[in-house]
């Protein structure tokens, strides 16, 4: 009798640690599918909505849509890079301001005054069927700007 148990203990012990196992695999494994970021595509609009040297901004997609003069689109996060307050758009030298610690971006998101130290990043663009599709899952940061972040229909 006493050794059926210690068989059906044996038995229980391992049914436990197995199945202890398979939560354990399971989390794991939704936990790096939980770090795999989904694309989030933010659909700005048509391109032709947009005029030139002027900026937009979208307020749920949090970023500044700019469209310079030669055409081509930059949509920069409204985050600041300093510690993270929300920038302010500058409608008369079209760059942006942080109202925490008074950074000021040119334009194109780079550092005018600091603490800032880097420009603002920006989100990749992609144009389907006339759409503005921002990448709103992957802000890229950047030491500077130049013209391969802009993105031409
Ligand atoms: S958070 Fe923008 S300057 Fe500090």
């Amino acid at each position: 009798m006493s050794f059926d148990r210690r068989k059906f203990i044996k038995r229980l012990i391992i049914a436990a640690a197995a199945i202890e196992g398979f939560f354990l695999i399971k989390g794991g494994v939704s936990k790096v599918s939980h770090i795999e970021k989904k694309k989030e595509l933010f659909n700005a609009g048509n391109v032709n909505t947009f005029h030139s040297n002027k900026t937009y901004p979208f307020v749920t997609g949090q970023f500044f849509l700019r469209r310079f003069k030669d055409g081509g689109f930059l949509a920069m996060s409204v985050k600041c890079t300093h510690l993270g307050c929300i920038v302010d758009s500058n409608l008369k030298t079209g760059g942006y301001n942080c109202p925490c610690h008074r950074s000021q971006f040119n334009q194109f998101g780079e550092v005018l005054a600091a603490p800032a130290t880097r420009p603002l990043d920006y989100f990749p663009i992609t144009i389907e069927n006339g759409e503005l599709l921002i990448d709103t899952s992957a802000p890229v940061k950047r030491k500077s700007f130049d013209k391969s972040q802009l993105t031409y229909a």
